[in-house]
Formats: structure tokens, sequence, C-alpha cells
């Protein structure tokens, strides 16, 4: 048995206008679970402590939180792997949301985004009356049960820095099931599907890979550029900054084996975007000031052939 603090986040939106912390004092074994921890504590000392929670096995994907800094599932958390070294745990509703009460969040713009993309399949046949099963080979199904065991638990979603400065970002978890039916076989909305994903700002992601944390190894960032490449492949918005500079950072650095900066902004912005390309210029001027902007044509470097063989056998797609 050890005695495990909680140190709890405490706030009702209908009462309160600033959050306070309560600590907690269990004495449980250190193998215990947060969610045991807070069951514990909710039925012993205080039972206005509100937290979401259902299954206690990582299935349902409500008891995400975050747990010594880290948004994890409560219920696959032990209070020992979080202790600090004054053996306290601290908890606090998911980052990235507005708190309700106490561990509880608002998850409406998580669904929302979620709903946008149709998470549903919309076959290619008008057979409405499912009079016949629609197969899919195990190949094809393959490349669906990652992402299919996705629990929407939110996890990859609090964890987003591109959600916490742009809102409008659809996020990790929602283009991931985009994903899964962008490349479910029996589905006949591909290219609504990839249109409504890059307006919903699929090219923010920076690829931080802060979203790898997901708790069932849906790992959405790999997800994400999978749909990046299938709406190049498609062909879909491709006027977009999005797609043209991931396309030119390809081609310089398949050139050159170097990342040629000023032809990515010009690339990126658009060559005859004149407006566009006034608006960087003040940063072109700043980095010529300090010495860093680099020559505008660049030499390739020394054995590029072995660069240009790996986007060979990527096949990765070059203009
Ligand atoms: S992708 Fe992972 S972290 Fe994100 S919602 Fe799904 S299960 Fe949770
Ligand atoms: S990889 Fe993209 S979606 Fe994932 S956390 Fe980073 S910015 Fe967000
Ligand atoms: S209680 Fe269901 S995932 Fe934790």
């Amino acid at each position: 048995m050890a005695k495990i603090k909680l140190d709890i986040f405490r706030f009702d939106e209908a009462t309160d206008t600033i959050p306070h912390r309560d600590e907690v004092t269990v004495d449980l074994p250190e193998t215990t679970t947060v969610l045991d921890a807070l069951e514990y504590a909710k039925a012993e000392v205080d039972g206005s402590i509100s937290f979401r929670r259902s299954c206690r096995s990582a299935i349902c994907g409500s008891c995400s939180m975050s747990i010594g800094g880290v948004t994890s599932l409560a219920c696959k958390t032990s209070c020992g792997s979080a202790m600090e070294e004054d053996g306290s745990v601290k908890i606090d509703p998911m980052p990235n949301f507005q708190p309700m009460k106490d561990l509880v969040v608002h998850m409406d713009p998580f669904w929302d985004k979620y709903a946008r993309l149709k998470p549903y399949l919309q076959p290619k046949d008008a057979d409405s009356a499912h009079a016949t099963e629609r197969r899919v080979s195990p190949d094809d199904m393959k490349k669906l049960v990652d992402v299919a065991n996705c629990i929407m638990c939110a996890t990859c979603y609090s964890l987003c820095p591109v959600v916490s400065v742009d809102p409008a970002f659809a996020g990790p978890a929602a283009i991931a099931y985009a994903y899964r039916f962008i490349e479910d076989v029996r589905d006949g909305q591909r290219p609504e599907r990839l249109a409504q994903i890059s307006e919903d700002y699929l090219w923010l992601c920076a690829h931080c890979y802060a979203c790898s944390y997901c708790p069932k190894h849906v790992d959405p960032n790999d997800r994400i550029i999978d749909v990046k490449r299938a709406a190049i492949t498609d062909r879909v918005m491709m006027n977009e900054r999005g797609p043209r500079h991931a396309l030119v950072v390809a081609r310089t650095i398949k050139q050159t084996g170097m990342l040629a900066e000023t032809e990515v902004i010009q690339g990126t912005v658009g060559r005859f975007n004149i407006r566009g390309l006034l608006k960087v210029a003040p940063l072109g001027a700043r980095m010529a000031l300090k010495g860093k902007l680099p020559p505008p044509f660049l030499k390739p470097v020394p054995k590029v052939d072995e660069i240009r063989t790996i986007f060979d056998a990527l096949e990765a797609p070059v203009r």
C-alpha cells in the first residue's frame, strides 16, 4: 500500500469563475489505475469529484484526462507510473477542451469535426435494400484494421499543438477516421471526402508526432500522411498552399539533396501571386540582412543520386 496524493483540478462552470485544486490522499497500491483511485476518492472522500468513465478496460474512450501532464486513459494508467517524487499524481481535464465540471470537458468541437466527415460507409452501389453483402478482400481490409480500432477518446486531439492554436483544424482523430473511409474499397465518396478534409485544414498538420501517443496504436500522424498522399495522387485542391508546399519541398530535395528555401517560398506562395510574394518579402529582407538568404541556385550535394534513388523507391510524388 502507498499513500497516493491525488492532486485534482476542480471547477464547476455553473458556479465557479476560476478553477482551484484539491488534494485527496488515498491508501492504495501504486499499481491501482488512476480511474480506480478516483473512484475510491469519490466513494470514500468526496462524492462531488466529477469525471467520465464507463468500461474500465480501454474500450469506451470516456476516461481521457491529463495525468502527470500527459493526456492518457485513466483506466489504463497506473498511479505509480504517473507519480511525482512527493507521491502526488496531478490530474487535469484534457487540454484543448473547455472544462465543464472537474475532469469532464465539453466534447462538442471534437464530435462536430468528426461528424463533418460523415464517418459511415456511403457505398458505391445503390443497393439501399442491402440485399447482398459488400465483401472486402483481406488485403483491402488489412490497412483499415488499425484505424478501425479508434475508440474516439480524443487523447490525440488534446495533445495536438495545431488544434490549440487553430481550432478550425479537423484534428488527428477525424483525419484518421476519414482515411478509414477514403481507403475503403466499398465507399463511393472518396473525392468528396478528400475535398472535405482538405477544406478542414488537412494541410495544417505540422507532423510533430504528438498524436502518436494513442492508446490504441492508430498512429494518426501516419494516417494523415496517407490522406495527404491520397489528396496529391487524386489531385484534390492542388492550388492550395499545402500540396504546393509539399511538392516543391520534395522537388528541391530530389534535385539538389537540399531544401532550396527561396524556391520553396516561391513555389508555396505561387510564382505569379504578386500579393502573396509581397507579403513574404519582409521575411526575405530580414533573412538577407542576417546573411541567412540561401543562394537562388543550389549545387547538388555529392552522391545526390542516392537521394534520388530513395525518392524513386518510395514513389514519392514530385512536381
Ligand atoms: S486515434 Fe487514438 S488517441 Fe485519437 S481518438 Fe482514436 S484512439 Fe484516441
Ligand atoms: S502530427 Fe499533426 S495532427 Fe498530430 S499532433 Fe502533430 S500537428 Fe497535430
Ligand atoms: S473507462 Fe472506458 S476507456 Fe477508460
